[in-house]
C-alpha cells in the first residue's frame, strides 16, 4: 500500500484499478502515511499559505432541480432572496476591511441576475477594489455570457462538475445535460479564467468507481481549483433521508487530489466545516489550502439553504474572519490575505 502511495506521489496519477484498490483498502496506518505525503506535496507548492476567500451568496432563487439540493426550484418551502447591487457592494465593502481579497459570488441559476446586471456589478465592484479578485459561481451560462463576464473584470470561475459519471449525473439532474456541463468548464478555460471544479462525496448511489471517474476526469481537465465536500440531505429534498458524506472519505480525496495536482486550490468547504467541529481544520491538514468564509448579509444567510445545519448562519463577517484564522493557526497553517492565485496559472501568464 505505501510503495502504492510514494508511485502516486511520483506519478502524479494511478491506473483505475490502483485508485480502487486504494480508495478501497485504506487502513489508519495507510491513512496517515497519505496524508503526510499530501501535506508535503502542498507545502512544496504553498508552503504553510491559507488563502481567504468572502463568499456572498447573491441569490436563492434557481431554475434547476438538482435532487439534492434545498433551494431547486420545486421546492415550495424555500426562502427566496436577491441582494441588489447595493448589497453586493456593501458585503465587499465589509469584506475589505476584514482584509479579503477575492470576493466569490455564488448564486442559483437565476434569470434574473441576466448579463447586464452580471456585468454591472463586477465592473462596480472591480472600479472600487482594483486590487481584488472577482470569482463567479453562477451556474451555466452561453460562452457569449461568460465572455462578457471575463471582459467586466471576472477573474475565477466555480462549476463543479458534480460528477464525471454521465449515469448518476442524469438521475442527479432530470433536466440538464453533463457534456454542456464539461463543455462549460472547457470554455471557461479557454476564455482565460482561473476554473474550478468539483463534486460531493456520498452522494446516493455514488460508488468507488464514480471517484475515479472524478479524479480521472480532473486530471485532465486540470482545473485551477476544486471544490469537494460531503454530500449532507435537506428536508425538502427526495434524498433527506439519506446519510451524509464521511469526514475520512473527504480527507482521503482531498489528500489525493492534492498529490495528482499539486498546484491547485482546494478549499476546506462549509460542508465539511457542518458535518464536524473539527472538519474544516481537518480538511486543511490533509491538503486542503483555501476557506471560504460567509460574507452575505447575516439576514439572508438562513435562506441560501442547499442543505441542512449549515455552520456561521448566525454569525457576523467580523466573527467567522476571527473564528477561521484560529482554526488555520490550530491546524498549523498560515493566513494569507493576499488575492492567492493559483501560481501555475500566474505563471503561465
Ligand atoms: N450537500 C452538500 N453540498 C451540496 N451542494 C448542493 N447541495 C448540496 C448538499 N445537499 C453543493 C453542490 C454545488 C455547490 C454550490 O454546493 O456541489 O455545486
Ligand atoms: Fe463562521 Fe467559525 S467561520 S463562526
Amino acid at each position: 500500500m505505501k510503495s502504492l502511495i510514494d508511485k502516486l506521489v511520483l506519478k502524479k496519477d494511478l491506473p483505475k484499478g490502483e485508485l480502487k484498490f486504494l480508495l478501497e483498502n485504506l487502513n489508519d496506518e495507510i491513512k496517515v502515511y497519505l496524508i503526510e505525503k499530501s501535506d508535503q506535496v502542498r507545502r512544496k507548492a504553498y508552503g504553510d499559505k491559507v488563502f481567504m476567500r468572502g463568499l456572498i451568496e447573491i441569490s436563492s432563487y434557481c431554475e434547476r432541480n438538482c435532487m439534492y439540493c434545498g433551494i431547486r426550484k420545486d421546492n415550495k418551502n424555500a426562502q427566496r432572496y436577491r441582494l441588489t447591487e447595493e448589497d453586493i457592494i456593501m458585503c465587499c465593502d465589509e469584506g475589505y476591511r476584514l482584509g479579503y481579497r477575492t470576493f466569490v459570488l455564488q448564486g442559483g441559476e437565476d434569470g434574473y441576475f441576466d448579463d447586464e446586471r452580471v456585468v454591472r456589478f463586477i465592473g462596480a465592484i472591480k472600479t472600487k477594489y482594483p486590487d481584488t479578485r472577482v470569482t463567479l459561481s453562477l451556474g451555466e451560462k452561453t460562452r457569449a455570457s461568460y465572455e462578457s463576464y471575463f471582459k467586466a473584470g471576472a477573474d475565477r470561475y466555480l462549476l463543479r462538475h458534480e460528477t464525471a459519471s454521465k449515469k448518476l449525473y442524469r438521475k442527479l439532474h432530470p433536466d440538464m445535460s453533463y457534456e454542456n456541463r464539461v463543455q462549460c468548464l472547457y470554455n471557461l478555460k479557454d476564455i482565460g479564467y482561473q476554473v474550478g471544479a468539483g463534486f460531493m462525496i456520498g452522494i446516493p448511489g455514488q460508488k468507488t468507481e464514480d471517484f475515479i471517474n472524478d479524479l480521472k476526469f480532473l486530471k485532465i481537465l486540470e482545473p485551477h481549483m476544486i471544490g469537494i465536500g460531503p454530500f449532507i440531505p435537506h428536508k425538502d429534498t427526495a434524498f433527506r433521508n439519506f446519510p451524509h458524506g464521511s469526514l475520512e472519505m473527504t480527507e482521503t480525496l482531498l489528500a489525493i487530489i492534492r498529490i495528482m495536482l499539486p498546484d491547485v486550490l482546494l478549499p476546506a468547504t462549509t460542508a465539511l466545516g457542518s458535518i464536524d467541529g473539527r472538519g474544516r481544520e481537518r480538511g486543511l491538514r490533509a491538503g486542503a489550502n483555501v476557506v471560504m468564509p460567509n460574507l452575505s448579509p447575516v439576514e439572508v444567510r438562513e435562506k441560501y439553504s442547499l442543505y441542512d445545519g449549515k455552520i456561521c448562519t448566525g454569525d457576523e463577517a467580523a466573527h467567522c474572519r476571527k473564528c477561521i484564522e484560529g482554526r488555520i493557526s490550530s491546524a498549523g497553517y498560515k493566513v494569507d490575505m493576499d488575492v492567492g492565485d493559483n501560481f501555475l496559472w500566474r505563471d503561465r501568464r
